[in-house]
């Protein structure tokens, strides 16, 4: 598992990879809410984001947690068309807080998300406009086209001369996904990615957005997370975004005023993914006999059900269980799943 995150380091290491591969250049103006966090010392452009009003960015918890870098170190540019070169509508904030979502846990990257408070509004332009989020209850079939966008394509060894991004990719759903992954995909991630390989987000473009248009509306889906393999755009890889459907309540928690659109995103026909078994994976079942009352067991088949409202995978936290009730006696089967390699 990787991040899609450029830092000095891999940067080096991975100056052949192209982020984003596969795209084609954006027009100016096609996507008004992308933004460009960089360390502000040294201009470096480590992450992306998206402007959700006027005064924050969503963007990824891993590109803070990991790196360390605080609010002060940080500028958030807006407008920008070009990493190299002029950019006529570009505009700049410094950063006044970082709150990456306390439940991000680095090791199985759930909860990738923070949010970037800028040190005062911007003035919505052509080329500086919000993106709405997808509210709880949105639903992403598999297969439904979306396009995720970012600065990536490393032409050179110049470590600015990158391009803004853009590439459609199809979801896959999260049942699909869990099996190409050997497992590790949670409720409160969505996949994304051209199965034949080629299209796929990478280094630098972490933090981005994974947007789906319905009607004249775009929606954030996603934001850019994590890869599986090393090298981006291989086959039956898609890359892991956070599913921001899952963070209304959050957002809404720490954005109090002018708070961002949320829009419902519905899909309409069947679900191909609810049909999706893995055939790589090993189900080994733990019989697990317990004590506990029916009503602790109750309560967290419940949470199970509600972290998968929209996915039919629990979170790690709330393991596939199944639970029967003999003579008061609990059976707990835990469903492990193990990749056949
Ligand atoms: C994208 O833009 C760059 C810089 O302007 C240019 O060199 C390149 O040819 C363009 N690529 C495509 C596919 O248009
Ligand atoms: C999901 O969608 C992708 C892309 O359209 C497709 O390749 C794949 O076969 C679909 N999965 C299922 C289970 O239909
Ligand atoms: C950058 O993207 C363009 C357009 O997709 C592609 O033609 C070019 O080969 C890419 N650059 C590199 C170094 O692969
Ligand atoms: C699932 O598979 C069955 C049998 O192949 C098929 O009839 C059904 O339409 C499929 N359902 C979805 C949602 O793709
Ligand atoms: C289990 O949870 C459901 C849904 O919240 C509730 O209706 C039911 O009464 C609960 N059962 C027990 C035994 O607590």
């Amino acid at each position: 598992m990787i991040y899609y995150l450029l830092n000095i380091l891999t940067y080096i290491v991975s100056s052949l990879h192209n982020p984003i591969v596969g795209g084609q250049n954006a027009t100016a103006g096609s996507w008004p809410w992308q933004v460009s966090i960089r360390l502000t010392d040294y201009n470096f452009h480590f992450c992306g984001g998206s402007l959700i009003n006027s005064g924050w960015v969503l963007t990824a918890a891993h590109c803070f947690a990991n790196t360390k870098y605080t609010a002060s170190q940080v500028t958030v540019y807006l407008g920008t068309e070009t990493l190299h070169g002029t950019n006529m509508n570009q505009v700049f904030r410094s950063v006044t807080s970082v709150t990456i979502h306390p439940n991000y846990d680095a090791n199985t990257v759930n909860n990738d998300l923070a949010l970037l408070q800028l040190s005062s509004t911007v003035t919505f332009t052509p080329y500086i406009t919000p993106i709405c989020l997808a509210a709880s209850g949105s639903t992403f079939f598999n297969g439904t086209l979306s396009w995720v966008t970012g600065w990536g394509n490393i032409s050179d060894l110049h470590i600015f001369n990158l391009y803004d991004n853009e590439v459609q990719v199809p979801i896959i759903g999260n049942r699909q996904c869990f099996c190409l992954y050997g497992g590790g995909i949670t409720g409160n991630m969505i996949c994304a990615g051209a199965l034949p390989g080629n299209k796929d987000p990478c280094n630098g473009d972490s933090g981005g957005a994974l947007v789906i248009k319905q009607g004249s509306i775009w929606i954030q889906a996603g934001i850019v997370s994590f890869g599986k393999d090393q090298g981006c755009a291989q086959a039956n890889d898609p890359g892991a975004f956070t599913r921001v459907s899952q963070y209304q309540n959050w957002i809404n928690q720490v954005i109090t005023s002018n708070q961002p659109g949320f829009v419902t995103y519905t899909s309409s026909g069947t679900n191909a993914d609810l049909n999706v078994s893995c055939s790589n994976l090993l189900f080994v079942f733990f019989l697990a006999v317990a004590q506990q009352t029916l009503q602790q067991i109750n309560t967290s088949i419940v949470s199970c059900d509600s972290a998968s409202a929209s996915t039919s995978i629990c979170t790690p936290a709330f393991p596939l269980e199944q639970v029967s009730n003999l003579n008061n006696i609990l059976f707990i089967f835990k469903t492990v799943y193990i990749e056949i390699l």
